[in-house]
C-alpha cells in the first residue's frame, strides 16, 4: 500500500487537498437480492428473502426483490455505469439460492454463470471484483430446517463458499463471507424486523454463533480452494456513545457496545466471546451451542475487515417503568435510543462522520493493526430526476465528502484503510422499508428501469480522477 505523502503525484491532473493513495480502491456496493429481481430464473430456489416480501405487512410499501433493479438482465449496463464513474473496485453479493440446487444436493451451475459472466465484465472494464457471500438471502429450505439455529446451516455455508471459490476464486480479490451477521442474527431472529422474522432472544444468539462458524469455516473452505484474494468479513461497527456520564448510561453503552460491537469483533479477533456479555444473557442461554474447537474456526486469521458504517449510537438507561419490548437486543429492554442532535439523512439517521473515524481508530486501539476497507457508507435522500434530466442531491454529497475526510483523518493517524465502498451503485429495494429509501448513486426508475446519474455519481467521479477531496 502506498504510503500518504505531502507531494505524492495523483492518478489525474487536478487538485486535491486530501489525497488518497493512488491505489486505493474507490468503490460501489450492492447487494444480490436488492438489485437483481430474476428470483425464479436461472434455477434460483426461494430465499427467506422471497417469503418475508410475500407476507403482508412487513414490508413498508409492500415491495419485493420479483424484479428489483433487473441488474440479473442489465448487469452490462450496470457495468458501463460503474466504468463511467471509473470504479476502481466494485462489491457485489452472491446469490446462496441462485448456487444451492433445490434439495441442495448438487451445484446450480447457472447461477455460478451468472456470477463468472458479472465478473468477466467488471475485469474487462478495468473493475476490481469485490464478493460477498451472504448478504441475509439464506435459502428458504434451509430455513425450514431450522435457518441460523441450525448448526448444520454453518457447514452447508461452507460448501457453498467453496463452490463459489471453484468458479470465481481465481479472479476475485476480495471475499466478503457475511454481510453484517449481527442483521441477520439480531433483527432476523431476535426483533423479527428482517427475514425470517422470528421473534426470540435465544435464537437470536444462537444464530449468531452459527453465522461467526459459518464465516470461519468459509474462510477455510476459501483457502482451501485455492483463492487468490484476500478473505474477510463486512460487520456493521457501531460508535456507542453514553448519553450521560451516569453509571447507568454508562452501562447501557457498554451492553449496547458489547451486543453490537465485541460479540462479532472478540471471537474473530480474540478467539473469545467476551465474559460481561455471557454473563448478562446467562438468563437467555447457556450458550451451549459453543462446542470445543468452534473459536479456533471463528477466529481463522483473515486478511482484511470490512466496516458497513452509517450513524453513531447514543444510548442510555430507560426512565423507571418504560420498556422496549421489541428490542433486537437481549437483555437491553431497559435501553433507550436517544436521537443524536444534528441533522439526519431520510432514514432519520443521524450524520456524524466522526463516528466512522472513532470506529476505525478504536478497531486499530483495540485489535491491532488490521487491514481495513469500509464495505459500506452513504445515505438515502428523497431524489427526483428534473425535468433537464438531472438528479441534484447535494446532501448525498455533502454526506460523503465529510465521510471521506472522516476516513483521510483516521488513514494519517495510521489506520491501514485500502479503500472505501459508496452505498448504493443504484437505487434498490431498501429491505423492511420496500423502495421508499433512494442510496444510489444512480437513480434508478423503477417503472422503465431507466439509469441517471445522480449529481453525487458526477461528484464521485471528480473525487476518483483526482485520487482525493478537496478541502471545505
Ligand atoms: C446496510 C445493509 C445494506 C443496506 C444499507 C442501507 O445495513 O448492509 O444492504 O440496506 O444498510
Amino acid at each position: 500500500m502506498t504510503i500518504l505523502g505531502a507531494t505524492e503525484t495523483l492518478t489525474g491532473d487536478r487538485r486535491a487537498d486530501l489525497r488518497f493513495p493512488v491505489d486505493f480502491w474507490w468503490g460501489a456496493a450492492t447487494a444480490a437480492y436488492q438489485i437483481e429481481g430474476a428470483v425464479t430464473e436461472g434455477g434460483r430456489t426461494p430465499s427467506i428473502w422471497d417469503v418475508f416480501t410475500a407476507t403482508p405487512g412487513r414490508i413498508e410499501d409492500g415491495g419485493t426483490g420479483e424484479t428489483a433493479t433487473d441488474h440479473f438482465h442489465r448487469y452490462r449496463e450496470d457495468v458501463a455505469l460503474m466504468a463511467e464513474l471509473g470504479l476502481a473496485a466494485y462489491r457485489f453479493s452472491v446469490a446462496w439460492p441462485r448456487i444451492r440446487s433445490a434439495g441442495g444436493a448438487g451445484v446450480n451451475t447457472a447461477g455460478l454463470d451468472f456470477y463468472d459472466r458479472l465478473v468477466d465484465a467488471l475485469l474487462a472494464a478495468g473493475i476490481t471484483p469485490v464478493a460477498t457471500l451472504y448478504h441475509w438471502d439464506l435459502p428458504q429450505e434451509l430455513e425450514q430446517a431450522g435457518g441460523w439455529t441450525n448448526r448444520d446451516t454453518a457447514g452447508h455455508f461452507a460448501d457453498y463458499a467453496s463452490a463459489v471459490a471453484g468458479r470465481l476464486g481465481d479472479r476475485v480479490r476480495l471475499w466478503n463471507t457475511l454481510n453484517e451477521p449481527w442483521c441477520s442474527a439480531f433483527l432476523g431472529y431476535g426483533s423479527g424486523g428482517h427475514a425470517p422474522g422470528r421473534t426470540s432472544h435465544r435464537d437470536a444468539l444462537t444464530a449468531t454463533h452459527h453465522l461467526l462458524l459459518a464465516h470461519g469455516l468459509a474462510t477455510r473452505a476459501l483457502r482451501a480452494a485455492a483463492t487468490t484474494g484476500q478473505v474477510g468479513i463486512a460487520l456493521n461497527a457501531g460508535r456507542v456513545r453514553p448519553v450521560s456520564t451516569a453509571p447507568a448510561d454508562l452501562d447501557a453503552a457498554r451492553r449496547i457496545d458489547g451486543l453490537l460491537n465485541r460479540i462479532f469483533f472478540d471471537p474473530l479477533l480474540r478467539g473469545a466471546y467476551p465474559a460481561d456479555i455471557q454473563a448478562d444473557t446467562a438468563g437467555i442461554t447457556d450458550w451451549s451451542f459453543v462446542r470445543d474447537g468452534d473459536l479456533a474456526v471463528i477466529s481463522t486469521p483473515i486478511d482484511a475487515l470490512g466496516i458497513n458504517y452509517y450513524q453513531p449510537d447514543l444510548v442510555g438507561a430507560a426512565p423507571a417503568g418504560q420498556s422496549d419490548p421489541g428490542t433486537p437486543y437481549p437483555t437491553a429492554q431497559d435501553i433507550v435510543f436517544h436521537p443524536t442532535p444534528g441533522p439526519v439523512t431520510d432514514m432519520g439517521w443521524s450524520i456524524d462522520p466522526t463516528g466512522l473515524r472513532e470506529v476505525l481508530l478504536g478497531i486499530r486501539r483495540d485489535y491491532g493493526d488490521i487491514p481495513m476497507y469500509v464495505t459500506e457508507n452513504g445515505a438515502a435522500y428523497v431524489d427526483r430526476v428534473t425535468p433537464d434530466g438531472r438528479v441534484p442531491d447535494p446532501e448525498r454529497i455533502d454526506y460523503l465528502h465529510a465521510h471521506l475526510a472522516a476516513v483521510h483523518e483516521a488513514m494519517s493517524a495510521g489506520v491501514d484503510l485500502r479503500g472505501y465502498f459508496v452505498w448504493s451503485l443504484l437505487d434498490n429495494f431498501e429491505w423492511g422499508y420496500g423502495y421508499s429509501k433512494r442510496f444510489g448513486l444512480v437513480h434508478v426508475d423503477y417503472a422503465t428501469q431507466a439509469r441517471t446519474l445522480k449529481d453525487s455519481a458526477h461528484w464521485y467521479r471528480e473525487v476518483i480522477a483526482a485520487g482525493g477531496l478537496e478541502t471545505r
